[in-house]
């Protein structure tokens, strides 16, 4: 997480750096930090909170220097405070740092047995004086390139010297960096995002790679530093994407955009004139594939396990799914006709990037589902299906939750139609449905009212549960994770089976459950199992499809029914209510909706 961003220009800098740090809010908000170089001196501005403080807290505006570094930090060692604010900054050096250094403790000892005083707890000062120390006795890149190999852990780092008055230094092993190419200037920032409303060519540094950037020019080094020379992109420009328009906030742009988003995905993937599914360049033979691993964290783990449910019902493939941060420590049992499916909305997660490293490693056949097609995630997998959901600003993930199940519902569908084990009457009538999918959420989209007033309920309760059987536990596991990181509500999704096993000790008078019945196969099972929640004083909010059936179940607390479509798409219409309870819950309490607290979009440490 954090975000750092970097600028050598030949005109003063700290607008153009703030206006950069305030897109990089997404990955980190509770301080935020500039430092300039002018008159030969290393001017440094930082405050606890918001980009927004930092501007309230110092006059910028006489913040002169053409050379410059930010960033906004997400606190990993030491609180968020002003102290531990980046840059950190020696007399001589300034540093920004996104990622962990591991063995910060052991060079702080061997510092300050040098002399070095530290200021703040956090682990990114020893770079400053590592660097410092360094300087005393190679040259410049011979010091930078000693440091980074004296330092464990992950970094994307930005550096300014006091001596060195157009000299940024870029530096990456494991945290995203890239390199922007404007107009006599040049920058540095920690995606492109950041950088998109300066340029729109970029370079993206590998791990162990570093650059020097001055206004005008870029040289790109290995770690032996060694002078390498890189591709430099031309990327799409899309940047009213990253406007609220007449919305409050971006999840709920990002909530109402969901019909469209789905129609663009269907549209990539969905061949109108054959009623067919295309997947292009697909790189691997259909029989080299006997089973299927998917991995991901938070809510696009909750999209590999959708997805497993997908393709065991669709296909006979072996099916497992895992959590990153697990998957990359397990004692894996790779094999060779397995596909590994990484999913990632940033495409920058750290763990979901060290299981794909670690699957390339072992020359396994990997696949990124992500957003952003320029991340490290999608670069660095052999084959990428993009969910074209356009950036996701909101903190919490909606639209490209549904973007993942959709590429992935796409991909079952195919392989079962490759592996003829579905009948082509089947296929095609399920293709027909996945296209009216956008109509249908464009309806269940309306039901905002109803939701709205059911909402308060659940910011009362003490907890709250979510329960789904068969396709719609995940759905389950995605509404409690949505409730619990927007309105600080302990929320637990549970298989609705499982609940006798020990959960439904939870259980009291008055606590608030949503139970996902979708008339599916499940159905029945489903609706005894929320008797049983009755009959101990849950207030149950169902969540149905359409029916003429009526419900055989009384005393339910609320009902919220969704449109009908085929079962397996159920789960993306399941999804709706989910994501407005958990927005209007934190709204009614006032919580900072976009950015919830300690969280950050680009999990970019481990
Ligand atoms: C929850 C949420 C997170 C992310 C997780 C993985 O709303 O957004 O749980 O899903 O941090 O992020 P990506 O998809 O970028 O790998």
């Amino acid at each position: 997480m954090c975000g750092i961003i970097g600028i050598s220009s030949h005109k003063s800098v700290s607008n153009s750096i703030i206006n950069s740090l305030k897109k990089l809010e997404y990955r980190g908000y509770d301080s935020a930090g500039i430092a300039t170089l002018a008159d030969g001196l290393i001017n440094e501005v930082k405050s606890e909170g918001r980009v927004e403080n930092l501007e309230n807290n110092f006059d910028l505006k006489n913040l002169s220097g053409n050379i410059g570094i930010g960033h906004v930090r997400w606190a990993t060692h030491g609180v968020p405070n002003s102290v531990n604010a980046h840059p950190h900054s020696s007399e001589n050096v300034s540093v920004v740092h996104n990622g962990i250094i591991e063995n910060s403790t052991l060079l702080k000892k061997y510092l300050l047995g040098k002399g070095h005083k530290f200021k703040s707890q956090t682990d990114t000062e020893v770079i400053v004086h590592l660097i410092t120390e360094n300087l005393k006795s190679s040259e410049l890149q011979e010091a930078i390139t000693k440091t980074l190999k004296q330092l464990h852990g992950s970094f994307a780092l930005g550096i300014i010297f006091k001596d060195m008055p157009d000299l940024i230094i870029g530096a990456r092993r494991g945290s995203p960096l890239a390199v922007g190419y404007g107009p006599n200037e040049n920058y540095l920032g920690s995606d492109s995002y950041a950088l998109k409303s300066m340029t729109n060519k970029i370079t993206y540094l590998e791990d162990g790679e570093f650059c020097f950037i001055k206004k005008d020019q870029v040289n790109f080094f290995n770690e032996d530093g060694i002078k390498i020379n890189k591709k430099v992109l031309e990327l799409s420009s899309d940047q009213q994407n990253y406007d609220k328009g007449d919305f409050k906030h971006f999840m709920a742009k990002e909530i109402e955009e969901q019909p469209q988003t789905l129609k663009t995905g269907i549209k990539e993937y969905v061949d109108n004139i054959n009623n067919d599914i295309n997947i292009y360049n697909f790189p691997w033979k259909i029989d080299e594939i006997k089973s299927i691993m998917l991995i991901g964290c938070g809510t696009a783990y909750h999209s590999c396990l959708m997805a497993k449910y997908w393709f065991e019902e669709l296909t006979t493939l072996d099916v497992n799914i895992d959590i990153a941060s697990e998957f990359r420590y397990r004692k894996n049992r790779f094999k060779n006709d397995t596909l590994y499916i990484f999913v990632s909305q940033s495409g920058e997660t750290a763990d979901t990037y060290a299981a794909l490293d670690l699957c390339n490693k072992n020359n396994m056949k990997t696949c990124a589902v992500v957003n952003v097609i320029e991340s490290s995630i999608a670069r660095d997998s052999n084959f990428v299906l993009p969910i074209h959901c356009g950036p996701e600003i909101g903190v919490a993930s909606t639209k490209a939750f549904l973007g993942q199940i959709l590429v992935l519902y796409i991909m079952s569908l195919k392989l079962s139609s490759l592996r003829k084990e579905i009948k082509d009457k089947d296929y095609q009538e399920k293709i027909k449905d996945l296209k009216n999918l956008p109509k249908l959420i464009e309806q269940t989209l309306l039901l905002d009212n109803d939701i709205q007033a059911i909402s308060s309920t659940f910011n009362e309760a003490k907890g709250s549960m979510f329960l789904g059987r068969g396709f719609s536990f995940p759905i389950a596991l995605e509404g409690a994770l949505k409730l619990k990181e927007l309105s600080y509500v302990h929320a637990e999704g549970y298989p609705a089976g499982e609940m006798k096993h020990g959960p439904l000790a939870l259980i009291e008078e008055g606590m608030p459950v949503v139970v996902l019945a979708p008339r599916d196969n499940y159905y029945k099972k489903t609706i005894s199992n929320m008797q049983e929640v009755v009959a101990r004083g849950a207030k149950v909010l169902l969540i149905t499809n359409k029916s003429k059936d009526e419900i055989v179940s009384e005393n339910i607390w609320e009902k919220i029914e969704v449109e009908t479509t085929n079962d397996d798409l159920l789960p993306f219409l399941l999804t709706i209510p989910l994501q407005k309870l958990a927005y209007y819950s934190a709204l009614k309490k006032g919580y900072d909706i976009d950015k919830p607290r300690n969280l950050a979009k680009s999990v970019t440490v481990e």
